[in-house]
This record gives structure tokens, sequence and C-alpha cells, in this order.
């Protein structure tokens, strides 16, 4: 009777343990240091909290109907999969997607050509861009101003009334850095938790072969800009990382995006062309010519057989970490939704 009992104890505590440890990852020993710190924890700290409230308020548009969220959905690792390029403010169309976003603390730089070079200012862009949310920080802060609930939000937080852009952007921020991703299979895997398949493993060879130069472990992104040889949309005629450099050998190249969890992030590419992953190694098969006559990153086309796509993609899919997709510390804050109950 006794033993039982101590059994049932050890079964419940590691239970528990396994919960805390699931329910809030902290960044495991393999990473490379983060640009910037983590916020401490996130579910008890403040700045990350009013953060989050932010991020969900569509008060930060012009009309009230855009929140950052509609661009970035927390159960699409907060990219966004409806369309192929961004609908913000007045169904206003963009000319890029909208990224997924996690790991920002592992970024130096923001944005497909990385126009933007700090997180703290990173969200005066979509603030002020009339497609996306079409408002201004002087607006934002007199509507936060007058609004009770952020008097106190505000308030609980910093222990002062102030309410400047200084604080609107920091805590938006720490919200943003609180965001990681790292539960899951692969890391499983590299924590010596689990196994890969022979299906997996045959996948990882191939990509640590054909991908790993640009996706590089761990982050899956070596941050670097890159031109993988996508034909030019004319429509668009983005230049990528050109408009920020003006340098000409930048003409075409984007930030190397994360390969984690891309069974959430689709549509897939700056632009959102393709809608499956199937499209995407089309693409790294093709030797088409883009037509512009311009250098590209790949050596060569990367052509697979039917066998190997099948083993790249179960690869890749061990990317996804359902965990932080679900993880309600990021979803739609309960305390927003009574404060539009009273709006
Ligand atoms: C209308 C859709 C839309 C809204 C609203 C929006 N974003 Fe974005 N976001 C985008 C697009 C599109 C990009 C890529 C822009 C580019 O590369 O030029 C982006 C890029 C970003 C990035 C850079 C990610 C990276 O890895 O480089 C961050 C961070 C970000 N947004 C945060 C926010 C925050 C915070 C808000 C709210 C203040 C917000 N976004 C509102 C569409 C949107
Ligand atoms: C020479 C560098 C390079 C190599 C090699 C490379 N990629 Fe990429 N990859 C990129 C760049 C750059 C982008 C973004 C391009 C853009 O949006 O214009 C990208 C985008 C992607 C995307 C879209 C992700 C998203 O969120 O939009 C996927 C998926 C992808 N690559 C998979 C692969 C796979 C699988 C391999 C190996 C078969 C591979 N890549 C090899 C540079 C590379």
């Amino acid at each position: 009777m006794y033993s039982r009992r101590v059994l049932l104890f050890f079964v419940l505590f590691f239970l528990v343990a396994f919960a805390v440890k699931t329910g809030n990852p902290n960044p495991p020993s393999y990473l490379p240091t983060p640009y910037y710190s983590l916020p401490v924890s996130p579910e008890t700290n403040d700045t990350v909290a009013l953060g989050r409230l932010l991020f969900y308020d569509n008060i930060l548009s012009g009309n009230n109907q855009v929140s950052c969220a509609s661009c970035h959905n927390s159960y699409n690792a907060f990219a966004h999969t409806d369309h192929q390029l961004s609908h913000g403010i007045f169904d206003s169309i963009g000319t890029r997607n909208a990224p997924a976003l996690f790991n920002l603390a592992w970024k130096k730089d923001f944005m497909w050509d990385g126009a933007t070079h700090h997180i703290d200012a990173q969200a005066l862009a979509p603030l002020h861009d009339p497609k996306e949310m079409g408002s201004s920080m002087e607006e934002l802060l007199s509507k936060l101003r007058s609004s009770s609930f952020y008097r106190e939000e505000f308030f609980n937080t910093y222990q002062d009334s102030l309410i400047n852009s200084r604080r609107v952007l920091q805590a938006l921020a720490a919200f943003e850095l609180s965001i990681i991703s790292f539960d899951s299979k692969y890391d499983s895997v590299k924590e010596g938790v689990a196994d890969f398949t022979h299906q997996e493993v045959s996948g990882y060879k191939l990509f640590d072969q054909h991908c790993s130069k640009c996706h590089t472990e761990p982050l899956f992104t070596n941050g670097e800009f890159m031109d993988n040889n996508l034909p030019v949309d004319s429509s668009l005629d983005d230049k990528g990382r050109f408009l920020v450099s003006k340098q000409k050998e930048d003409r075409y190249k984007f930030k190397v995006p994360s390969l984690r969890n891309l069974s959430y992030t689709y549509p897939y590419m700056h632009d959102g062309r393709f809608a499956k992953l199937h499209d995407v190694l089309d693409h790294y098969a093709s030797d088409e010519q883009n037509g512009c006559d311009r250098k590209n990153d790949l050596e060569k086309p990367i052509v697979l057989s039917f066998n190997e796509r099948a083993d790249l993609i179960a690869f890749l899919l061990t990317l996804n970490d359902d965990r932080f997709v679900f993880n309600p510390t990021y979803s739609f804050p309960e305390k927003l939704k009574n404060k539009l109950l009273e709006d």
C-alpha cells in the first residue's frame, strides 16, 4: 500500500515537472548567445504582459480594426497563412508576406531586407505604414492615455502613470522576445530524449548536404541575406536587400528564413508564392534561369528523387513545435477580452 503511494507520488512529480518544462521552454544549451537578453520569466514579467495586450489590441490601428496579431497569428507561429501578401487597414494589400515571429532575440536585423536594426524600433514601421496599421505613435499615445484600462496597466507595470513611446515600444519588444520555440522533435533528439526514425535520419543527411549552408542549425538560418534564385515577380519587382544597402550585388537577396514550424507558416518565401513544401522543392530542383542575368547563391539545382524528397520533408517536419504554437501564454489575453467588452 505504502509503496503504491510512493509510486503515485513519483508519477505525479514527473508529470508536473514535465508540464513545467514544456509550458515554459528555456533555450537549450546548444544555442548560440542571443543578441537580446530574454525576458526573465514570460508568465510573471509585467512588461511582457503589457506588450502582449498591445500586440493583440486593435487600437494600434487608425480605424481600430487591425492589431499586430491580425497579420501575426499565434496559431501560425505568428505568421499569416490566409494571404500571400499581407493585408492591412481597409484591406490594403502590402508587398510582402508576413513572416513568422519566434526566436527574435537571435536576430541582428529584421524584415526580409533587414531594413530595421533594432527590435525596439521595429513596431514603428507597421504602426505608421498606411497599408498596415495606418496610425502614428502620437495617435496611439493619445488613445492609450485616455483609456483607464491602459492607465492602470502602465501603472502596474512601471509603478508610475507615464505613458510614452519608449515604454510602448519596450513592452511590445519584451513580448516579442518572449516568443521562443525550441521544443520540437529535433530539439528532443538534440537533448538525447528522442530518436529520429530511419526516414528522418536519411532526410537529415540530405538537409545537411543541400540546405544547411543557408538554413544553418540550430536556428535553421545563418542570419544572412542570400539569393535562392526565385524568378522575379515583375508586378512587384522586389529587389530585397538592395533596397537597404544600395549595393548592386545585393539585388534579389532576402533574409534566410528559419525552417522551424513550416507546417504552420505557409505560404512560403518573401512574397508567399509557394503554398506547399513540394512547390518549394520543385523550385530548388529547377534550373530555370531567372531572366535577369543575376548571380545567385545556389551552386546548382538541388535535384532529389521521389524518395529523397519524402525523407527530406520527414526531417523538416521534425522542426515543428506544436507546444509552442498552442502555448496559451502567447495567445489572445483574457484580460483584453474584458476590456473590449467594456469599450
Ligand atoms: C498588415 C499586416 C501586418 C501588421 C498589422 C503587422 N505586421 Fe509585422 N510584418 C508584416 C510584414 C509584411 C512583415 C515583413 C515586412 C518586410 O519585410 O518589409 C512584417 C515583419 C515584422 C517583423 C520582423 C520579423 C523578422 O523576422 O524580420 C516583426 C518583429 C513584426 N513584423 C512585428 C510586428 C508588430 C509588433 C506589429 C504590431 C505593432 C506588426 N508586426 C504588425 C505584416 C504586418
Ligand atoms: C543559397 C542559400 C540557400 C540554400 C542552399 C537553401 N535555401 Fe531555402 N531559402 C533561402 C532564402 C534566401 C530564402 C528566402 C527567399 C525569399 O523569400 O526570397 C529561402 C526560403 C526557403 C523556404 C521558405 C520559408 C518561409 O518561411 O518562407 C523554405 C521552405 C526553404 N527555403 C527550404 C529549403 C530547403 C529544403 C533547402 C535544401 C533543399 C534550401 N531551402 C536551400 C536560401 C537558401
